[in-house]
């Protein structure tokens, strides 16, 4: 198991380089075998990406990573069924559904994994695919895919689902004639997928606006893309500099993304100076408590409930988180808990009475953004924390450990 051994009550200051979004390059990659040769750049050095890379070699594709960029070459691609333990890899396994049965009209595959944060269905990417003509076999968690043709269709999300959205886009460069996805998500992944599959001779109009149009059946060549910078972790480290920092600067971002957590942070009369491509945050005695609803983009992402959580635990009242995308994202609450916050769960709402203070303790990271909110209480809890489990954490957080420590963090991860 890997812990992670943080020695916390330290002021940050310095500079944290934000990298590519995790949520963009694990479905950049899968979109990659659409085409023949193509180049990612400013992909995250995440396990998430090692998953995929492990995935496409399977699929006959080469993976070549240089730093931060990645050449995939698709040339000899071959279909064969993803096997149940790739599927359960990570959530974004799901895209080879899209990109497969674009590709082959066939796609065998298990129901992806990912962070259990709740049910996470799948069936408005499979509504997608039928809608384009596909034929879909299930038996428990396993996915037979089928067409005989793909045709362009107008497609009417109930859901503005990031997945979904995406995955639909697959398929639609593919299917003849023109595909419609509306109440598509304007998640700023989504766009970055967009530009991705123009890049390889896809027409698709209506980028970052919910309303999606696909001329299909045009071939796919070449294709370049840089990957976009990663928000939530941005954001992670923006709530850090607010909890701990001294003039940290997050840099190399585009505040713009997100606006919803920095509009908040101001609102609680957080230290924050905006720049073009960066944020400036301190630490300040004096936050106010918030109420912060989750919501698809542009409103307060989900993937940052659980980071502002700990923050809110420093604000004087109370503040109040309503979960509106997952039935279980408060897994979490329970440690902050154990290291000093005063929260209360009601149904999908937090209520979370400040200020306390963190203290060190022994806790466990039971997914992603959870293992991200215990280890902005581990940097504010003066004395040595110990976190478990953060395979979580390192699956979309890139190198945490290095960028920690140049800002000033004693920080350590051990593997027992
Ligand atoms: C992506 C992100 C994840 C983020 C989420 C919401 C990736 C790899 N992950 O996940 O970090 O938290 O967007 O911003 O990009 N839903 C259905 N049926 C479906 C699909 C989704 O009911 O077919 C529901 C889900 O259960 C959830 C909501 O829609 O309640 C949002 O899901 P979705 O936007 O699809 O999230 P993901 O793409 O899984």
């Amino acid at each position: 198991m890997k812990i992670l051994k943080i020695n916390g009550g330290k002021e940050l200051s310095g500079t944290i380089e934000i990298g590519g979004a995790k949520n963009s390059a694990v479905a950049l990659v899968p979109a990659a075998i659409l085409s023949d040769k193509v180049e990612i750049t400013n992909v995250p050095d995440i396990s998430d990406i090692n998953a995929l890379e492990k995935i496409v070699n399977y699929l006959g594709v080469q993976f070549v990573k240089n730093d931060d960029k990645v050449i995939l070459d698709s040339t000899n691609l071959i279909n064969k069924p993803i096997t149940l333990e790739q599927s359960k890899l990570l959530r974004a396994s799901s895209y080879f559904m899209g990109a497969l049965l674009g590709k082959f009209k066939h796609v065998e595959i298990y129901f992806p994994g990912g962070c259990s944060i709740g049910a996470r269905p799948i069936d408005l990417h499979l509504f997608g695919f039928e809608k384009l003509g596909a034929r879909i076999i299930n038996d428990g968690d396993k996915y037979i895919i089928d067409a005989d043709n793909l045709v362009g269709a107008d497609i009417d999300l109930s859901f503005a689902s990031v997945g979904a959205t995406i995955n639909i886009l697959l398929v639609a460069t593919q299917a003849e004639g023109i595909t419609t996805i509306r109440n598509a998500a304007r998640e700023p992944e989504v766009g970055n997928v967009v530009d991705f599959l123009n890049s390889m001779g896809a027409k698709i109009s209506g980028k970052d606006t919910s309303v999606l149009t696909i001329e299909g059946g045009l071939e796919l060549k070449g294709g370049k893309i840089e990957t976009i910078p990663d928000r939530i972790e941005a954001g992670t480290y923006v709530i850090a500099g607010a909890m701990v920092g001294n003039n940290l600067k997050i840099a190399k971002v585009i505040p713009e993304h997100f606006a919803s957590l920095t509009d908040k942070l101001l609102e609680m009369g957080a230290d924050i100076k905006i720049g073009k491509d960066y944020i400036l945050a301190s630490k300040s005695n004096n936050l106010n408590p918030v109420d912060i609803v989750t919501q698809t983009y542009p409103g307060f992402p989900t993937d940052l409930q659980q980071p502002i959580t700990s923050l809110l635990t420093l604000a004087n009242g109370e503040s109040t988180i309503t979960e509106k995308i997952y039935e279980n994202r408060f897994q979490n609450v329970p440690y902050l808990i154990h290291m000093g916050a005063n929260i209360k769960v009601e149904n999908q709402t937090i209520k979370i009475k400040g200020p306390t203070k963190f203290k060190a303790g022994e806790v466990i990271t039971t997914d992603l953004r959870a293992g991200a909110a215990l280890i902005l209480a581990a940097l504010c809890a003066p004395g040595e924390t110990t976190i478990k489990e953060v395979k979580h954490v390192l699956r979309g957080y890139e190198n945490i450990i290095k960028k920690l420590r140049k800002v000033g963090v004693e920080i350590d991860l051990e593997d027992v």
